[in-house]
């Protein structure tokens, strides 16, 4: 009798080890190896193309391509994230925690194509028909062409799938999926990537494009091999927080559009709606006046969106100073606060420093490095900005203010909002039009951005600043 062969395989990274490890030699995670029954390696050679033909080597010029038709969905936020709709034959990979909505996003969606008379098959290993019905029930779903299949079994899903010719297949979760020749159990590495390739093939071949859900890890990276993003067209994140009904989706790689495009949604007791005005949103509870307190307009995509960024600053009691940041890159706050110490004289090295992105949102561009810089001096100083103002710029290391990518853009959207005043970078003045009602202020330093943007009175004249 042969003998069967397993592996230990790092649940993490696909690592195989003959022996079980604490620690992986890989990608060094603790606790990862899962035993696991080895798979027979499949002959070199004798793959399929991405494309499903026979492979060979062609020119590029002469490739022949057709313009690729791509579906819409009636939710333009989910239209953008994927560069503008969805293109067949392309394997999407949503990933996001538990309950925050990526099944309902998905019914959604399923119901918005089937109703423009394209036959969508919704999967779910998770949930029973009945509660799959009850759930579309609740979004008020009545659709004709919309089909639901309650199967964990990879075999059935693909010969349904043939049959039935769908034009969109969601499959709702990947690690409850697995194929029957692979032995270990739904959710793990060899059970993921196995579905995950007959998933792929299946889409390339028949020109569907494919949602697949996959849950993530306690980190917040999707469950199961790194390889599974590689794999795939396109990477989303569903997030928000728990506590707030605003989710976002953001793209992380998208084969078919730029990437960091970011979808705003709410959760409302019918299922999500889109958000098409996010600034608003995010600005809506933002306290006029306050010290600490800066709006800036930053780009999540293609599009501006305006953010309010606080900060509180508050003497430390003990004698490593805190610096802590949420939205921002952490390692910002520092280096502003050194900048502003240096460059400006102003004290900071005793002090916390709290930074934070209201709303919930993430930026990681340089571009609110000064609003930020400001946010601080604003509330060290106890001085309040002026509500109407909005920062726009990137910090250098000798406190010069430089220039930013789409400064039109994002003047625009503030003078849409009703600000007043922008202060930018004095590089970024020239090379297009300023929208109306809008003053635009260019600055050389973070020396000369707060004397513009703090409000002065006249117990701080003299005060070296
Ligand atoms: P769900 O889509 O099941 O999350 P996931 O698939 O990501 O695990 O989302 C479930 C949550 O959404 C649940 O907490 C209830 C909420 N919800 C609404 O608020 N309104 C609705 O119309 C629906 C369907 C769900
Ligand atoms: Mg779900």
């Amino acid at each position: 009798m042969a003998k069967r062969k397993t592996v230990y395989m790092c649940q993490e990274c696909g690592y195989e080890s003959l022996r079980w490890m604490g620690k992986c030699t890989n990608c060094n995670n603790w606790n990862t190896f899962v035993e696991e029954v080895k798979q027979p390696k499949r002959a070199a050679g004798v793959g399929v193309s991405p494309s499903g033909q026979a492979s060979k080597p062609t020119k590029m010029n002469q490739i022949e391509y057709e313009k690729e038709e791509r579906i819409t969905t009636s939710m333009k936020e989910f239209n953008r994230v994927l560069g503008g709709g969805i293109v067949p034959g392309s394997l999407v990979l949503i990933g996001g925690d538990p309950g925050i909505g990526k099944s309902t996003l998905l019914l959604q969606t399923s119901a918005q194509i089937a109703s423009k008379k394209l036959r969508v098959l919704y999967i779910s290993g998770e949930e029973s028909l009945q509660q799959t019905k009850l759930r579309a029930n609740r979004l008020g779903m009545d659709e004709e062409e919309l089909y639901v299949l309650a199967e964990t079994n990879l075999h059935n899903i693909l010969l349904h799938i043939e049959q039935l010719k769908p034009a969109f297949v969601v499959v709702d979760s990947i690690q409850t999926i697995f194929k029957e020749e692979v032995t270990s159990a739904p959710g793990s590495v060899s059970q993921v990537r196995e579905c995950t390739m007959e998933l792929m093939k299946l889409a390339k071949t028949k020109g569907i494009p494919i949602f697949i859900v996959g849950h993530v890890t306690k980190e917040g990276a999707i469950a199961g091999p790194r390889m599974l993003e590689h794999m795939v067209d396109v990477v989303l994140y569903f997030e928000g927080e728990r506590h707030h009904t605003y989710r976002i989706l953001r793209g992380v790689k998208n084969r078919f559009g730029s990437t960091n495009e970011m979808g705003i949604f709410e959760m409302k007791e019918l299922g999500l709606q889109e958000v098409l005005n996010p600034s608003e949103i995010f600005l809506e509870e933002r306290s006029r006046g306050a010290s600490g307190s800066t709006v800036v307009a930053s780009m999540e995509g293609t599009r501006p969106v305006l953010v309010e960024i606080q900060a509180l600053i508050s003497p430390s009691s003990f004698g490593n100073p805190r610096r802590m940041a949420t939205g921002v890159d952490s390692n910002r706050v520092p280096l502003l606060m050194a900048v502003l110490e240096k460059r400006v004289g102003l004290m900071l090295q005793n002090q916390d420093a709290y930074i934070k992105v209201a709303g919930g949102v993430k930026l990681d561009e340089p571009a609110i490095d000064l609003s930020i810089a400001i946010s601080i001096a604003s509330s060290f100083r106890d001085q309040p900005t002026n509500p109407e103002d909005i920062f726009i710029g990137e910090v250098g290391l000798t406190g010069e203010i430089r220039r930013v990518s789409r400064i039109e853009q994002r003047v625009q959207e503030a003078a849409k909002l009703g600000f007043k005043r922008v202060i930018c970078s004095e590089n970024n003045l020239d090379g297009w039009n300023y929208p109306n009602g809008i003053e635009v202020i260019g600055v050389k330093t973070v020396h000369e951005a707060l004397r513009y943007g703090l409000h002065t009175n006249e117990q701080n004249e003299g005060y070296t600043m």
